[in-house]
């Protein structure tokens, strides 16, 4: 019998007909997803033009993505989507480890290779110098060897290499490697907080929404070693005047650090430093990837 389509029995005949969905994943997401956005459609009492509106927008978005842009990735972070699918992803875990944080859009997976005790700074620097020192351990504190940190920042200008040089060099990355006793340490220098990219569609909501844009200081992390969930995070400054508004919602309190002037158990105690543990989870059958986000080079070759 033909089915009468209204307002409210479009949700169920729309999640019926998906209901041949082989993949039971695919198809719990997928009715979810309809649910959900039908619910928002009825509740907002959304009208033609502005359906239209958010299509225009979502287009927008994707026109502006780019093999060194993300504006999905921005979307995502803006939204709040993206700390929701850490802290969901966090809750998964079957032990205590460090929280996670944002990718965000400035990710590259080909970091340089570095050695303990190296500078992330290739090009010419103003920034305070400092070093980022701690251990990698496991829950109960055991040094983990040999593990692999992946380190990435703005510099002191709240700028990222992506953003300033020929995007084909790398500037304030590296990929370090825990001694016997799962210690890390390098030198970088302080970074400053920054605007996110407000040149596309994502940039126009942040300001139709009257919001600042900015994120804190922060320096980001991706810390993993075979056995263990890798987790993907950023240590955030004290004191920074956006701390506590983060424009992606990436800052919890467990990731604030700050910078000591003085630290005589730092390696290298003549520079001022910022001590950080990180604390890593067993890693169990169903962890995949704790990374909301990627190398937008990744992500636009994936959709070629
Ligand atoms: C970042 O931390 O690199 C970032 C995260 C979200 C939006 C913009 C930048
Ligand atoms: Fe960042």
């Amino acid at each position: 019998m033909l089915r009468a389509i209204d307002e409210n029995t479009i949700t169920d005949a729309a999640i019926e007909q998906m209901a041949s969905t082989p993949d039971p994943r695919l198809k719990r997401i997928m009715a979810s997803l309809v649910k959900n956005l039908h619910n928002w459609a009825r509740e907002a009492d959304l009208t033609p033009e502005e359906w239209l509106e958010g299509i225009k927008f979502l287009t927008a978005v994707g026109q502006k993505c780019t093999a060194y842009r993300q504006e999905f990735i921005l979307l995502s972070d803006t939204l709040g989507m993206s700390s929701l699918i850490n802290a969901l992803h966090d809750k998964r875990a079957t032990e205590a480890g460090t929280k996670s944080s944002l990718v965000g859009p400035f990710y590259r997976t080909d970091s340089p290779p570095m050695r303990l005790g190296d500078t992330i700074v290739t090009k010419p620097s103003n920034g305070l110098e400092v070093v980022l020192y701690g251990r990698v351990t496991d829950r109960s504190g055991k040094g983990v060897p040999n593990a692999s940190v992946e380190v990435w920042q703005p510099d002191e200008t709240g700028n990222y290499d992506l953003q300033k040089h020929d995007p084909s060099e790398m500037d304030l990355r590296g990929h370090f490697h825990t001694d016997a006793e799962g210690r890390y340490y390098l030198r970088t220098v302080v970074p400053t907080g920054y605007m996110i990219p407000m040149d596309g569609p994502v940039g126009d909501m942040i300001r139709a929404q009257k919001r600042h844009g900015y994120r804190p200081a922060h320096i980001h992390f991706i810390v993993g070693a075979p056995g263990y969930r890798e987790v993907v995070t950023a240590l955030y400054l004290e004191g920074d005047a956006h701390v506590d508004s983060d424009t992606v919602f990436g800052v919890t309190e467990s990731l604030v650090t700050k910078v000591n002037a003085k630290d005589p158990n730092s390696p290298i105690p003549n520079l001022p430093s910022i001590k950080f543990d990180f604390q890593l989870a067993a890693a169990t059958a169903k962890d995949m990837t704790g990374r909301v986000g990627a190398d937008p080079s990744q992500i636009t070759k994936a959709g070629a």
